[in-house]
């Protein structure tokens, strides 16, 4: 097997696959013969990594991955096949410490970073079990494992990631879906996204 035919007959969710790593996941993805199920809340990303990959087979859903028609939209898109979820769509917190936290940033960033996740998994678990090998892939972050990497909101939300994806993996290991947290170095970044970052979707992340 080569890396160009490694995810060949394998159907792959990317989610927040418009920007950064998951639209770079996506391109990796769709080269190594995945057939993709991309989704984004800004319809122009999504169109302009289709028309990056000609020939790939990509279906794109867009919507606010905490909406539950969203959810519900990928998961129809797979049409009864499933071998992989990427949940990637988070956004920032800018960097606000407990007692400067407004309640609309802590709710939206648990909804984007730890709810959606969960409703996906939820959703994607019938037809993971059902390839007998499916995997799931959270993005953590440093944040996930430190104190000092991002405001409270942010950093709690990938601690939540991480004991999302660790009861997952315990769950439904012995079902033959691997649950596994992934943490990326950080990616340069200009100082304008990190100040904007908790305005979604557009926020960026650590
Ligand atoms: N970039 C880093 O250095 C870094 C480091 C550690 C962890 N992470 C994590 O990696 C993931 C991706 O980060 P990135 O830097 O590539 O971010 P990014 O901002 O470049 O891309 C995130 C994408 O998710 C989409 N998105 C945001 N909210 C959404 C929503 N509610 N519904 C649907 N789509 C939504 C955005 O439109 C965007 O296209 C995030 O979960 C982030 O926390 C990033």
């Amino acid at each position: 097997m080569t890396a160009e035919d490694r995810f060949a007959g394998k159907t792959i969710i990317v989610t927040g696959a418009g920007s950064g790593i998951g639209r770079a996941t996506a391109v990796r993805l769709a080269e190594e013969g995945a057939r993709l199920i991309v989704s984004d809340v800004v319809a122009d990303r999504l169109d302009d990594l289709k028309t990056s990959l000609p020939g790939a087979d990509v279906r794109t859903v867009v919507g606010d991955v905490t909406d539950s028609r969203t959810v519900d939209a990928i998961a129809d898109a797979c049409e009864g096949r499933l071998d992989g979820l990427a949940n990637i769509a988070g956004i920032m917190d800018g960097f606000l410490p407990v007692g400067e936290l407004d309640d609309e940033t802590w709710d939206r960033v648990i909804r984007v970073n730890v709810t959606a996740p969960m409703r996906l998994t939820r959703a994607a678990l019938p037809l993971l079990i059902e390839s007998g090998s499916g995997s799931i892939v959270n993005v953590a972050s440093e944040a996930a494992l430190r104190g000092s990497a991002a405001g409270a909101a942010y950093t709690a939300s990938k601690h939540a990631v991480i004991g999302l994806t660790k009861n997952t993996a315990f769950m439904y290991g012995p079902q033959g879906v691997r649950a596994t947290p992934w943490r990326p170095v950080r990616s340069p970044r200009t100082s304008k996204q990190r100040s904007s970052a908790n305005s979604p979707p557009a926020g960026s992340s650590l």
